[in-house]
């Protein structure tokens, strides 16, 4: 596949949820109008969209993209033969999991064949619930890619990459997101080398950050701070293997050009970027701490008023000043259910055992919460200001339960000690003397 020479820094659109226009050529854009009967520059117009034309307008996502080709040009798809890893799902099991790092392979493996299907709520012709892969890489895809199952939130764990995507570039890395719309063509670069991460397909209306209510109008993520693409093309006439993901199977088709060969575009229906690191936390400045969908970076709304259909959360560095509080994440059992990852460090809930790159499964009404060793820990310390530092754990949290694939429960990196964590913790509960008071 062609590798367009790009500019080292990339520039980008600042805004989330913005209609955006951006044209590599002067003329790219039709002053005026979508569909001009002859393109100034011999561009063919295509409308791409994410949503039904008769949604609201506050939920319509489309983009018209002016290019070389239209993507009609194609042959038909063929089955591939390989396939996603772990696309089965396993039998029902409740207990809690957890997974150790999942290794980067020796093989030359790109990011879709070093995609790991882990959990999913729903087959991939739901309108809603999510799937969620692990993604190891040693090699750049040569090839150009669509998922029509759902939008992409890639979270990468280890190394960067760059998006080549039809509306322009977008470079990522460790502690950065990036979210790719349903049906939009990308290919994925490893700019230094391997690469881990975590992605979340999400099925369901497409995500946007959540509403503040009291918190006001700021806060949270700021929609500043994420970062679309500006349009930038491939003019060279390429032969390119097309694959697209459709209900879960890859099938694949050989274009006698570049997909990548959008030279103007406007609209919402974009990919984009944004920092974990700029994200605003908030939390207690007096006792107890909130819920942690105080933590939250973008979320889709499910059909239950209020419960997401999926939340993807974060937990960042912070600072721990409540007062008379057992600080870390108390123990719980919830009606939602939680994929964890972590991108750095340590997560605070938990002593040894969840590592960055690896996983952890907690169901609707799997109890759990800190280990053994945090919640001795927490309820002995000397309650000082401290500040958690060299960490990044995150969450998809769903309103549907998450079934894991049978790979994910056959495969060697599953933990088959995780409820040990658990196991001893000590009864410190005063038990009334009934002697001394008789
Ligand atoms: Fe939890």
């Amino acid at each position: 596949m062609s590798t367009t020479p790009a500019p080292d820094a990339l520039r980008y659109q600042s805004g989330l949820g913005n209609q955006f226009s951006s044209e590599a050529l002067p003329g790219g854009l039709p002053a005026g109008q979508n569909s001009p009967q002859r393109h100034a520059l011999g561009l063919y117009a295509e409308q791409f969209s994410g949503t039904a034309f008769t949604v609201p307008r506050a939920e319509a996502r489309r983009t018209w993209l002016y290019r070389i080709k239209p993507s009609a040009a194609h042959p038909k798809f063929q089955r591939l033969d390989r396939q996603i890893t772990g696309m089965e799902q396993g039998p029902i099991n409740p207990n809690r999991l957890r997974w150790n790092a999942f290794d980067i392979p020796a093989d030359s493996t790109d990011l879709l064949e070093g995609l790991t299907a882990l959990v999913s709520t729903s087959a991939a012709d739901q309108a809603d619930g999510v799937s969620v892969y692990v993604y190891t890489a040693n090699r750049s895809m040569e090839r150009a890619f669509f998922n029509a199952d759902g939008e992409w939130l890639i979270v990468p764990q280890q190394g960067r990459l760059r998006l080549i995507t039809e509306l322009g570039l977008l470079d990522i890395q460790p502690l950065e997101i990036a979210v790719i719309p349903r049906g939009l063509k990308f290919s994925v670069q490893l700019l230094d080398g391997p690469a881990r991460g975590y992605i979340c397909e999400n099925h369901g209306c497409a995500l946007r950050l959540p509403e503040l209510g009291p918190i006001g109008s700021n806060g949270l993520a700021n929609p500043r701070d994420f970062q679309a693409p500006v349009a930038h093309f491939d003019a060279s006439a390429q032969p390119t293997v097309l694959v697209q993901k459709f209900l879960g199977e890859l099938w694949e088709t050989r274009l006698e050009h570049t997909p990548f060969d959008v030279v103007a575009w406007h609209g919402n229906n974009v990919p984009y970027k944004y920092d974990l690191r700029l994200f605003n936390t908030i939390g207690t400045i007096s006792y107890d701490h909130p819920d942690p969908s105080i933590f939250t970076v973008l979320t889709s709304p499910g059909t239950t008023l209020g419960q997401a259909n999926v939340d993807f959360v974060i937990f960042p560095p912070r600072w721990m000043v409540a007062e008379n509080t057992f600080r870390p994440p108390w123990f719980h059992r919830n009606l939602m259910n939680e994929f964890m990852g972590l991108i750095d460090g340590a997560y605070d809930a938990k002593a040894e055992g969840f590592m960055p790159g690896g996983a952890s499964l907690h169901n609707c009404m799997s109890a759990h919460g800190p280990d053994n060793a945090t919640a001795e820990r927490a309820i002995a310390a000397e309650l000082k200001p401290h500040k958690l530092e060299q960490t990044m754990a995150f969450m998809f949290e769903t309103g549907k339960v998450l079934r894991p694939s049978t790979h994910a429960l056959e495969c060697p990196q599953l933990q088959g000690d995780y409820d040990a964590c658990w196991d001893g913790l000590a009864r410190i509960f005063k038990t009334f003397d009934t002697d001394s008071h008789r």
